[in-house]
């Protein structure tokens, strides 16, 4: 006792005398305990690795060169009920943090409370949607009062861990890319003096955004750093802020390795060697960097966001054709990048530790199931028809049920306003109609007449809610009302599925014979080994699934994801459990796990053509609302109408480009007579003359995605003039038009001549 008290007091004494370490902004340079310091992060999200695998990929980070490891904190993970917090298992962020110490890694720590990422809200609570008048990311105080509380909950978990208390956490970051979003420097400041009373206090703190938003919300007193993606001109980024601040270090917060991938749209990849060039000039220039993502991992259960306008939900693999793949493998990309680091390094960078085995599963079959209609909850009633978030769900499908009050004729109009995000229509059990929010789909023609009484289901299953734009207040379920040939439906009965397991397995606890259409299905496969594996999805329509009681993710038979990873940390030797909810119904209800994933096989018609074969437009008899050159070189252009214009209906007419080959714009905006930019959350495409096959995704809604990073480009094969029309779901006023060429290094495809037409009925086609 007496020995173990003063090795108590020498340990002590020691803590005492060691200087604390420290990480500061230097004049051009980060310093890490007074030298000059270049980060050479990795981003990594621990609620996408299962956490018995966190610290096999950290040691991946770790042997390919890097030096930190950056990472959102993500609330919604965190508070899922209002007060409530879960900082335990794989939530447990500061375990993930004191796990990259043991490696000797510095930390990033981006605590949100906004974080975008591609996660459900980015982040936030869907419970902060129960408010009807939420206004998220602003001062609205009910939302500072509950990001203030989970920050002060997290400080509790993290503030130690700064680097001068004998952490590792060298940096902490405000918001997040705040100037994609708003300009208000006073809500910027609020999250700072939220993160600084929660006890972030000893690192510096910083600000993450574009090059053409950083200077909306810029603090003085915060670090800027910028985000862009494989391709960018490196120097061209930095031109701006190296101009507003000369001494300061730079940083690119955010290197986009790849990207990610939404259900219905090809798989997305990016270039290895041009993404390892980029981070060579940037080491080049004693520039740090995070390289986002190192490893991406997978968007388990209900996790996955969505983008809007042009809605479209994250695929639950969150690969984003990353260095270390969903599974932790190195890829191509890992071997060509290391090799550039190890360079860099100079001391040998450790091997990279041996992958968790990966397994395959032989086929087995659900063979018990129960349909959902034969399984449901007390349900709750409600004359009006209203979201899920009115009834206390966060996530999964809902069902609302009524009767008609009178008859409804054949080709009478059913308007689901609106449908929160896929929607099937059911009158006395048959199924009338599919609506996909993706698809601008809320409302059907009736296709037969149906009688007074006719029991009508609208069962509803909420993909990811938005997370990135002022959509980012998406409530699910049906958001406003049903109306049959404009009367609105009522008396409504409302029955809440939402995924958690428990739930789902108490209806799976009755499945017997074989269901037709939306139903839970449940089967058994025995391993000797467990490891690694994929399901395959193919012959399922789309759901969840759940084994051994976690919830895997959601699938969709529209690809391009058609498998699940299955990590083996979560299986066991002997007998394993699997819950499917199929809302559709399968092909054939058997599984088995392969050794590779499939990501990249899209099996639906391609949403993004926009041109029915043999279709034109005709511009011969329209007036342009403005002609005019685009100038050369990068960057946002404003072209002034001579006159205040008014429409719906916008073309944009690309008569000649600045070089050979396809043309690509990557933004359009409109301005206001104010100036002001309009909202695009309503905009939709009509038709669009090409679009590059060979590029993934250069479809013509990404030229009103809100990312600067993603364009539409045409077809190598067409000639000028080239065209796009936008339908922008009501009528405007505009006084100029906005255009962003590419990003990319050389902005290959400028446009050069444009006419711009601008007019309240629709284009001849
Ligand atoms: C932005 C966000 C990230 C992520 C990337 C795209 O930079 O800050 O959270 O959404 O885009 O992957
Ligand atoms: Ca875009």
């Amino acid at each position: 006792m007496r020995l173990f008290a003063t090795l108590l007091c020498a340990a002590a004494a020691v803590a005492l005398l060691a200087k604390p370490e420290t990480f500061e902004v230097g004049k051009g340079a980060f310093l890490l305990n007074g030298e000059p310091f270049v980060v050479r992060a990795a981003e990594l999200h621990y609620p996408r690795i299962p956490a018995p695998y966190w610290e096999h990929r950290i040691r991946m980070c770790k042997a390919l060169g890097m030096n930190a490891i950056c990472l959102y904190v993500f609330w919604n993970f965190h508070e899922r009920e209002p007060g409530v917090f879960d900082f335990s298992g794989n939530a447990d962020v500061a375990r993930f943090c004191r796990l990259a110490q043991k490696h000797g890694m510095y930390v990033i720590v981006r605590p949100g409370p906004y974080v975008c990422a591609e996660w459900e809200m980015g982040g936030l609570p869907w419970w902060l949607l129960r408010k009807k008048d939420v206004r998220l990311r602003s001062n609205d105080p009910f939302y500072l009062d509950r990001v203030g509380r989970f920050l002060k909950r997290l400080g509790r978990e993290l503030a130690p861990l700064q680097l001068p208390r004998g952490g590792n956490i060298i940096m902490v970051q405000v918001e997040n890319e705040y100037g994609a979003y708003a300009t208000d420097k006073s809500h910027v400041a609020n999250i700072r003096d939220s993160l600084r009373a929660a006890g972030f206090t000893d690192v510096p703190l910083f600000q993450c955004d574009w090059a053409s938003t950083f200077r909306r919300n810029a603090l003085d007193d915060l670090v800027w750093t910028l985000n862009f993606g494989t391709g960018t001109d490196i120097d061209g980024q930095f031109r701006a802020l190296r101009e507003a601040r000369p001494d300061t270090p730079l940083m690119c917060s955010e290197y986009w390795s790849g990207w990610f991938d939404h259900w219905g749209r090809r798989h997305e990849t990016r270039d290895a060697d041009t993404m390892v060039r980029g981070i060579r000039d940037m080491l080049d220039r004693g520039i740090s960097f995070s390289l986002y993502m190192t490893h991406g991992g997978t968007t388990f259960g209900w996790w996955g966001g969505a983008n809007n306008p042009a809605y479209s939900a994250m695929c639950s693999s969150y690969d984003y054709d990353a260095p270390i793949d969903e599974a932790g493998h190195a890829t191509p990309k890992y071997a060509k990048l290391r090799a550039l680091l190890q360079k860099h390094v100079k001391h040998p960078l450790p091997e990279p530790p041996a992958p968790p085995p990966v397994i395959t599963v032989p086929t087995f079959t659900l063979d018990r199931a129960i349909s959902l209609f034969d399984a449901l909850p007390a349900p709750r009633t409600s004359p009006q028809i209203r979201p899920m978030e009115d009834f206390g769900q966060g996530w999964g499908t809902i069902l609302y049920v009524t009767h008609l009050p009178r008859a409804a004729k054949q080709g009478e109009t059913l308007a689901l306003d609106e449908v929160h995000d896929w929607a099937q229509v059911f009158a006395d059990g048959r199924l009338l109609a599919r609506l996909d929010r993706r698809k601008k789909e809320f409302s059907l023609t009736l296709p037969t007449d149906l009688p007074a009484g006719t029991r009508l289901d609208i069962l509803v299953e909420a993909m990811g809610r938005v997370n990135f734009g002022a959509s980012i207040h998406d409530r699910k379920g049906i958001t406003e009302r049903v109306t049959l040939g404009g009367d609105t439906l009522t008396d409504w009965q409302v029955f809440n599925l939402p995924p958690e397991h428990a739930l789902v397995a108490a209806k799976a606890a009755q499945a017997g014979a074989r269901p037709q259409g939306p139903a839970y299905w449940v089967g058994t496969f025995e391993l000797d080994e467990t490891g690694d594996t994929f399901l395959d999805l193919r012959d399922w329509g789309k759901g969840m699934v759940w084994v051994n009681g976690i919830a895997l993710g959601r699938f969709w038979e529209i690809g391009p994801q058609q498998t699940l990873f299955l990590p083996g940390c979560w299986l066991r030797k002997g007998r394993n459990e699997v819950i499917v909810l199929d809302l559709k119904g399968p092909r054939a209800p058997t599984l088995r796990g392969f050794d590779r994933p499939i990501l990249d096989q899209l099996r639906t018609p391609d949403l993004s053509v926009h041109r029915e074969s043999g279709r034109t437009l005709n511009l011969s008899r329209e007036t342009p609302t403005l002609e005019a050159d685009l100038p050369p070189g990068g960057g946002w252009q404003t072209l002034a109408f001579p006159k205040p214009a008014r429409g719906r209906h916008l073309c944009v007419e690309i008569r000649s480009a600045w070089q050979e080959g396809p043309v690509a714009i990557a933004e359009i905006e409109l301005l206001g007579p104010d100036g002001t930019p309009l909202p695009r959350e309503d905009w939709g495409v009509t038709f669009a003359s090409s679009v590059d096959p060979q590029v993934a995704n250069a479809t013509a809604d990404k030229v009103y995605d809100l990312q600067e990073s993603t364009f539409w480009q045409t077809s190598p094969h067409a000639k000028a003039p080239h065209a796009i029309v936008l339908d922008l779901g009501a009528a405007v006023e505009a006084s100029a038009i906005r255009l962003l060429p590419r990003v990319e290094q050389g902005s290959p495809g400028q446009p050069k001549r444009l006419r711009v037409f601008l007019k309240p009925a629709p284009f001849r086609l």
